[in-house]
């Protein structure tokens, strides 16, 4: 019963973050149509929209307001998306395919790819910080912060530098968990506590949250491995079979697919065990760690 119920939740929230997404793009006219094109080119008609789920659902089970939880939940949409953008750059991983489409560069040129992937994060900040939607200004301000921090230095940025740089030295286990736990799990990990900031819940329903998205991130890379190991590029709608050749240093490379999905289960206990600290029971969130783990795209 779980499995259908999640992916009818999924379905609905994509379907809501997909008109919420599109109203807070600019429209592709007037002067600067390329650049706003490549925006929505890179933001709308796809993704699983994971994070933006994660929001709305932490937010709806901690007691959020829907309109808010939609606001943040596209926030992080367009932080993702701009980080999709520039990962699939000539200078970063070189791909081709994006949700089943050109890559940004390939449907428009470098430049315009990069000025789109920097507008879509300045986008995120903005939509956070504009007041046309209810928030306490000290709960607007800690979620600017604490995105701003998932997404820099010490975070996405971070993990993507170590990513490009594990390709020219090896990293053992602990630096590649270190590696993903930034580069993908930094996002997630905001996306978990961002609808229990915006209900005000306590810090004890903020950290387990926490706890759960920092299992639910590194068991998200994992699986993206496998993904690009053994995945379909029409599956998955983007390139795959190409992490090997580049050298990209993950756990599936370093300890091999069976051990992998050892740690995978390890993590599955993690997930749930800090789940079960929670007041309500998160039944969609239980059930979305076994989606990301047995997903094909
Ligand atoms: C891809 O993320 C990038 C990684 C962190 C591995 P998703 O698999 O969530 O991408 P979309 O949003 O569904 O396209
Ligand atoms: C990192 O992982 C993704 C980002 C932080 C943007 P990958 O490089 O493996 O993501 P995919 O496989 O291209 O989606
Ligand atoms: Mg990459
Ligand atoms: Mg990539
Ligand atoms: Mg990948």
């Amino acid at each position: 019963m779980t499995a259908p119920a999640l992916a009818a939740a999924l379905g609905r929230a994509a379907a809501d973050l997909e008109a919420e997404l599109g109203a807070l793009l600019p429209a592709a006219e007037g002067e600067r149509a390329r650049l706003a094109a490549a925006m929505r080119h890179a933001v709308l008609g796809g993704g699983k929209r994971l994070r933006g789920f994660l929001v709305l659902e932490g937010g709806r089970l901690t007691g959020a307001p829907a309109s808010a939880r939609r606001r943040v939940a596209a926030a992080i949409e367009l932080l993702h998306a701009y980080s999709l953008v520039h990962d699939d750059l000539p200078a970063m991983d070189d791909a081709t395919m994006r949700r089943g489409r050109p890559a940004c560069h390939r449907a428009f040129d470098e430049a315009t790819a990069l000025l789109a992937g920097d507008a879509l994060q300045a986008l995120a900040f903005e939509v956070l910080a504009r007041e046309d939607w209810p928030a306490p200004a000290g709960v607007r301000l800690r979620l600017l912060r604490e995105l701003a921090a998932a997404a820099g230095a010490a975070g996405m940025c971070g993990g993507q530098m170590c990513d490009l740089e594990a390709q020219r030295r090896s990293l053992d286990e602990a630096g590649i968990r270190e590696m993903q736990a930034l580069k993908t799990g930094a996002l997630i990990r905001f996306s978990c506590r961002a609808g229990a900031i915006l209900a005000g819940a306590g810090e004890r329903a903020i950290a387990a949250l926490d706890d759960y998205g920092a299992a639910l991130g590194l068991a998200f890379q994992i699986s993206d491995d496998l993904l690009d190991l053994h995945g379909d590029a029409a599956e998955t709608g983007k390139d795959v079979g190409r992490d090997a050749a580049s050298g990209k240093a993950t756990l599936v490379a370093l300890l091999g697919e069976a051990e992998a999905k050892r740690r995978l289960a390890a993590l599955r206990e993690e997930a749930g065990a800090a789940l079960a600290r929670l007041p309500v029971d998160a039944i969609l969130l239980r059930a979305l760690f076994e989606f990301v783990i047995a997903r094909r795209a």
